[in-house]
């Protein structure tokens, strides 16, 4: 069965769980534990290249993160985040979705209402992930969309007509719960949500947010499955005490 078929049969079924990853050995550790899909967001403009927003990634970048989580993700299907005016028109959506594809994605994600360009991915038979809500690659600021009442009926307008060009999955991002869930149960596509709250058909979150390698980023809807940052800086503490004291290299790892 195709994955976006099997994506799509999960709705109201089993909750889909995606998550992102820009690396090997992350994307093999995602796979080993299970999850439905690996996003190679471009959310690695901030988590990995220290921006302040998405704006600045390129198509290079993303190729050259989405080929090494593929060869980590063995069993799980990736997802390529097209970057900012890669999609900017169908031309050169068609184009740069095909680099995802030979670089080991098997389908893309798009953020915002395009219909040209959706509908162009899907006929050519590229599985297509929405994204509605808050939009990183053109918000002027990171907040929930969706509170006042046309702002909500025009992401709710939004999320009906991309469903409608058959996209298999799509992502709502940081809207009130009762705007998602009015999506959710009027969509035929999973809905997929980041801080959108518990009735969307899956969850998203960024791998490094939900590891706590950063201990400023605080958004409400971020919970928090380990301290990776206390954990790092505890480990490189001791390393650097043990040299120091010499009792790092000891007999057991030295080679005679
Ligand atoms: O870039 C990204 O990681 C994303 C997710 C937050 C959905 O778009």
């Amino acid at each position: 069965m195709k994955f976006e078929d099997k994506i799509r049969q999960m709705k109201g079924k089993e909750k889909i769980i995606m998550l992102t990853a820009y690396d090997y050995q992350m994307a093999k550790i995602l796979d080993e534990v299970g999850v439905d899909l690996i996003l190679v967001g471009d959310s690695l403009g901030m988590v990995f290249q220290g921006y302040t927003d998405t704006k600045k990634v390129t198509m290079d970048d993303m190729i050259y993160h989405t080929k090494a989580v593929a060869r980590g993700a063995k069993n799980t299907p990736v997802i390529g985040d097209m970057p900012i005016h890669s999609y900017d028109t169908v031309e050169t959506a068609l184009k740069n979705a095909q680099l995802f594809l030979d670089a080991g994605a098997n389908g893309v994600k798009i953020e915002g209402n395009k219909p040209e360009i959706i509908e162009a991915l899907i006929a050519a038979k590229v599985p297509v992930m929405g994204h509605v809500g808050l939009l990183p690659q053109t918000a002027q600021a990171y907040k929930v969309r969706g509170k006042t009442a046309e702002e909500a009926k025009q992401i709710f307008q939004d999320a009906v007509e991309i469903d409608g060009y058959g996209v298999f999955s799509i992502v709502l991002e940081c809207i009130p719960e009762n705007l998602a869930k009015r999506i959710t149960e009027n969509v035929n596509a999973p809905t997929i949500g980041i801080g959108a709250g518990k009735y969307c058909d899956g969850q998203v979150l960024v791998i490094n947010d939900m590891l706590g390698l950063d201990e400023s980023f605080t958004p409400k809807y971020l919970k928090r499955y380990a301290n990776l940052n206390k954990t790092i800086k505890n480990a490189v503490k001791r390393f650097m005490k043990e040299v120091r004291l010499g009792a790092y290299p000891d007999e057991e790892h030295t080679y005679h």
